[in-house]
C-alpha cells in the first residue's frame, strides 16, 4: 500500500474516487465536504435534505460525479457524532472505506484525514489512525485460495487543503503505514496453519525482519537450552518431533544506556494440543493460534526497528509445539526452571507458563530491566472479559497502568486485574516449588502468577491475549481471524518509555 500526503483541494483532484465525511446531524456540510458539495452543485446537501445521507457511523454513500467535478465519484462516510469521534472512529472509517473502494475495483483513491476538523483531533495521530486503518482494514490471508485475486486499491493520496499541516500529517501516515504492515505481518504468522508455522518457521519469519530492518537475531537449539538449564521450555518440547526454537531479537536505540531497556517475551506454542493432558477436538480446533503472543512481539519489533525509538529492545520467543507421544511430558512429572526453581507438571496442557518460566528467567540473566510478556495463555480470560479486552497482570501498578494507557491510546483495551498474594497458594505442591496451575477459580490470575514466579522483582506486565487474538467477524479496521493485538500496544508503550 502506498500512501501519500499532498496539499490541495480535494474536490479538484484527478482521481477515480474521493472520500469526504459527514457527522451526525450536520445540515449544511463545510471543510472539504463542503467543498466538494458546492463544486458538484450542492449534491450532498441535497442527499441530506432528502435523508438519504444522515451521517451515521457506518454509513457509506457512493456519489457518481459524471464529469460535474474531476473526481470520478465521491464516497461520502458517515462519522456518527462528532462529540463522541475519536482516533478509533477514524481507523475503523478509514478501513471500511478501503474496504468498499477495493470491493468495486478502484486502485487509487484520495481522502480527507477523518477527525482532524470539528473532532477536534490530533493531526499527527489522525493521520496515523487513517493509514493503520487503510493497511489493517484491507488485510486478507487467502494464500491458500486458488482463486484468490490481488486487492485493487493500492494507492490511497491524503489530501490536505491547509500546507502548513502536510509534513505533520505525512510523518503520522508513515508511522500508521508501518506500524499497520505490522499488524498484518502478525496476523499472517497466527493465522498460517502449524503445519508450515513451525517453531523454525517462526525463526524464519523473525530472520526476514532482522535482514529486512537490522536488528540482531541469535536463535538457539535444543543443546543450548539444555545448557542454560531451560528445564520447563524443554519439558514441553520433548512430546513433539519439530526442533523448538529459543528465539531472541535485539534492536539498540540507545546504546550508550544499556540499562534503558525493555524485553518483549511472547509466548510461542506453535500448536497446543495439549499435550498427554489432551484437549477435546473443538478445543483444539483454534490452536495454531497459540503462537499469536510470539508472532505479536516480532511483528513489534519489526514496527520498531523503523520507528527508531531511542530505547533498547529486545524479543524473546520461546518456541515449540506441545505434542503427546511417547517421549511427552506425563502429568506428576517435575522440571527445573532456569532460575533453579521446580516446578510439577499438574497438567500438561498449562505449558505457556512453562515456556515462559525460562523466558522469564533468561530475560533477567542478561539484564533486561523492565518486562512485558505477551499470551494466550488461559481460556478462562474469555470467560472474564470476552474479546473486549486484554486482561492485564503485573507486580508494579505504575508499569501496567504505563501499559493500559499504551493500549487505550491505540485502541486496543486491556484491564487490569488482582496479583494478590493470597492466590498464590492455589499452586503449592506437596513435591515442588510450585505446581503449574491453580484450580478453577481465578485461572488467569494464578497463571499469570505462576509466571511471576520467574521475574526476578523486575518490573513486569503479563497480557493474556486468549480472548482477543482471534476475531470471529470483521469490524472497522478488525478483519476475522487473527486480530494482531496487541502489536500497536507494544509499539505505542516503546516509543512512550522512549520518550
Ligand atoms: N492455549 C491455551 C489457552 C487458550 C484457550 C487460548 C482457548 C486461547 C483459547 C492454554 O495453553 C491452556 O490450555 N490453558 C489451560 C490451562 C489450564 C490447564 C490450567 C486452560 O485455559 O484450560
Ligand atoms: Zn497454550
Ligand atoms: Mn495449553
Amino acid at each position: 500500500m502506498n500512501i501519500k500526503v499532498v496539499a490541495g483541494n480535494i474536490a479538484e483532484q484527478n482521481t477515480s474516487a474521493v472520500v469526504v465525511n459527514l457527522f451526525e446531524g450536520v445540515k449544511e456540510p463545510g471543510g472539504a465536504t463542503g467543498a466538494v458539495d458546492k463544486a458538484m452543485g450542492g449534491a450532498i446537501s441535497a442527499l441530506i435534505a432528502d435523508g438519504e445521507i444522515k451521517g451515521k457511523r457506518g454509513e457509506l454513500t457512493l456519489i457518481h460525479t459524471l464529469g460535474s467535478i474531476a473526481p470520478k465519484r465521491v464516497l461520502v462516510a458517515g462519522l456518527g457524532k462528532a462529540d463522541s469521534f475519536t482516533l478509533d472512529g477514524v481507523r475503523s472509517v478509514a478501513a471500511e472505506t478501503a474496504r468498499h473502494l477495493n470491493g468495486i475495483g478502484v486502485e487509487s483513491a484520495t481522502t480527507i484525514v477523518h477527525g482532524a476538523g470539528i473532532a477536534g483531533l490530533d493531526d499527527h495521530a489522525s493521520a496515523q489512525a487513517l493509514a493503520e486503518g487503510v493497511v489493517m482494514g484491507l488485510y486478507r490471508f487467502d494464500k491458500y485460495k486458488s482463486n484468490a485475486g490481488d486487492s485493487s486499491l493500492s494507492e490511497v493520496t491524503v489530501v490536505e487543503f491547509d500546507q502548513s499541516k502536510v509534513e505533520t500529517l505525512r510523518q503520522g501516515a508513515k508511522a500508521g503505514r508501518v506500524i499497520g504492515e505490522a499488524v498484518n505481518f502478525c496476523r499472517d504468522m497466527a493465522n498460517e496453519p502449524a503445519n508450515n508455522m513451525t517453531p523454525s518457521e517462526m525463526a524464519e519469519r523473525a530472520l526476514e525482519v532482522a535482514q529486512a530492518h537490522g536488528v540482531e537475531l541469535e536463535v538457539k537449539e535444543r543443546p543450548w537450552m539444555a545448557e542454560m538449564g531451560m528445564g520447563a521450555l524443554l519439558g514441553v518440547a520433548q512430546g513433539s518431533e519439530e526442533p523448538p526454537k529459543f528465539i531472541i531479537m535485539r534492536y539498540s536505540g540507545d546504546p550508550e544506556n544499556e540499562e534503558n531497556n525493555i524485553g518483549l517475551l511472547g509466548k510461542g506454542i506453535t500448536f497446543d494440543s495439549g499435550g498427554l493432558d489432551i484437549k477435546n477436538a473443538a478445543g483444539m480446533s483454534t490452536m495454531k493460534g497459540d503462537m499469536a503472543g510470539g508472532a505479536s512481539v516480532i511483528a513489534a519489533m519489526q514496527a520498531i526497528a523503523q520507528l527508531k525509538p531511542k530505547v533498547n529492545v529486545t524479543v524473546i520467543v520461546p518456541a515449540t509445539e506441545n505434542m503427546p507421544s511417547g517421549t511427552a511430558q506425563r502429568p506428576g512429572d517435575v522440571v527445573r526452571a532456569m532460575n533453579g526453581k521446580t516446578i510439577e507438571i499438574d497438567n500438561t496442557d498449562a505449558e505457556g507458563r512453562l515456556v515462559l518460566a525460562d523466558a522469564m528467567s533468561y530475560a533477567r540473566s542478561v539484564g533486561l530491566s523492565r518486562l512485558v510478556d505477551v499470551a494466550t495463555l488461559t481460556g478462562a480470560m474469555s470467560v472474564a472479559l470476552g474479546d473486549q479486552c486484554m486482561g492485564a497482570f503485573g507486580n508494579d501498578d505504575e508499569f501496567t497502568q504505563k501499559v493500559v494507557d499504551a493500549g487505550n491510546a491505540v485502541g486496543e483495551r486491556a484491564w487490569p486485574l488482582p496479583m494478590f498474594d493470597e492466590y498464590k497458594s492455589q499452586y503449592s505442591s506437596d513435591i515442588a516449588d510450585i505446581k503449574n496451575t491453580g484450580g478453577r477459580g481465578a485461572g488467569s490470575i494464578t497463571g499469570a502468577l505462576i509466571i511471576g514466579e520467574f521475574n526476578d522483582g523486575a518490573p513486569w506486565v503479563h497480557l493474556d491475549i486468549a480472548g482477543t487474538a482471534r476475531a470471529r467477524s470483521s469490524k472497522g479496521a478488525t478483519v476475522k481471524g487473527a486480530t494482531g493485538v496487541p502489536v500497536r500496544t507494544l509499539v505505542q508503550l516503546v516509543c512512550d518509555l522512549a520518550g
